[in-house]
């Protein structure tokens, strides 16, 4: 027999059986943890996603059910993307803020069927604009492509008008336009809803990730690219900045977007501010966890939830997932 190890600290006894790991365990994902988001049509079949294997985009009874389906497992928390019909998207992207628009109807379908939901709303164009992109698009002198800020944070505000008045509880504007935070924030108090919140979508790094996203709902930028108002993927200290900013415009929670190669951020954000922090695992992560378990070459359930408690561990408070009915489930 080898001699003993004089070890006065043996790690392994924490770790010796599932209840003493369960006492040491440091980080606990709860159903209420996570963000569902859905697509929706105007059709009322449920359509399955190509780009996205799992995923559908839904007709409102779908949708309902869907919610319903989710909300059994615990969660309490969707947001909707609209994919909208060819000939409702214009270059003034007017369709955003229609009353009797997808997302209206969407909002109050889920409201009334499930009032303790926190309904979430995406604040961006590029779903009703059909240069595709998050804010309006004028062409430059040279031939080129603007992206106008300030005329697109007026659009905004009456986009995120128009879903508190059908009852989002949170407005999320994902288009990084800058100063749209705050002139959310007075539209809304002049509207008589400052109860409304604002999940804004501070550090959204210009991202190939979003591919499958796009392809979901057709709302890939018809030219040029998103580089001139989404972060580069290299730069950390620009995410402090640009949260500093939007906290000082009264944003409630902020998020950081993807999630998984930017565990940097959300721990950054979490070590220098005491607000609530959500990160989006988003399409290109789900997209891959799902391919590389299609011929069992990893474990789908396992790794889902592996990444989840990952972005926990970095801070996050919430994290907006593909998978959150399935983790939900699991959770038990
Ligand atoms: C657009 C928006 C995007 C996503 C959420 N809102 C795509 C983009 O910025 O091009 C991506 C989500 C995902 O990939 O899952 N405002």
């Amino acid at each position: 027999m080898s001699e003993k190890l004089d070890l006065p600290t043996r790690m392994r006894r924490n770790r010796k059986s599932s209840a003493v790991r369960g006492l040491v365990r440091e980080t606990i994902l709860r159903p209420s943890d996570l963000i569902y988001p859905l697509f929706i049509h105007e059709d009322d079949r449920n359509d399955p996603i190509d780009s996205m294997p799992g995923c559908h985009r839904w007709g409102l009874a779908g949708l309902v059910d869907e919610v319903g389906e989710a909300h059994d497992a615990g969660v309490r928390a969707v947001v909707f993307f609209p994919k909208i019909a060819d000939d409702l998207k214009s270059s003034d992207a007017a369709e955003c803020y229609n009353p009797d628009g997808l997302v209206p109807q969407a909002i109050q379908a889920v409201k009334t069927h499930f009032p303790d939901i926190a309904v979430i709303t995406d604040v961006a164009l590029d779903p009703y604009n059909s240069d595709g992109h998050d804010g309006l698009v004028a062409k430059t002198e040279t031939g080129g492509l603007k992206i106008l800020n300030d005329e697109t944070v007026e659009i905004l505000c009456k986009q995120a008008l128009c879903h508190a008045e059908v009852g989002a509880d949170i407005v999320s504007p994902s288009d990084m336009m800058d100063g749209r935070v705050g002139e959310i924030r007075d539209a809304l108090d002049d509207g008589d809803f400052e109860g409304v919140s604002i999940l804004s979508y501070t550090a959204k790094y210009a991202s190939a990730y979003y591919g499958p996203f796009r392809g979901a709902l057709d709302s890939a930028p018809k030219a040029g690219d998103k580089k001139t108002y989404q972060i580069d993927p290299a730069n950390a200290r620009e995410a402090i900045r640009e949260a500093e900013l939007d906290i000082a415009e009264g944003a409630d929670m902020i998020m950081v977007k993807p999630a998984g190669p930017y565990l940097d951020i959300v721990r950054s954000l979490r070590d220098t501010f005491d607000i609530p922090i959500a990160a989006y695992q988003v399409s290109g992560e789900y997209l891959m966890i799902k391919a590389a378990a299609k011929d069992g070459w990893i474990d789908e359930a396992k790794v889902a939830m592996e990444s989840l408690i990952g972005i926990k561990r970095a801070g996050a408070d919430m994290i907006l997932t593909y998978f959150a009915k399935d983790v939900a489930r699991a959770l038990g």
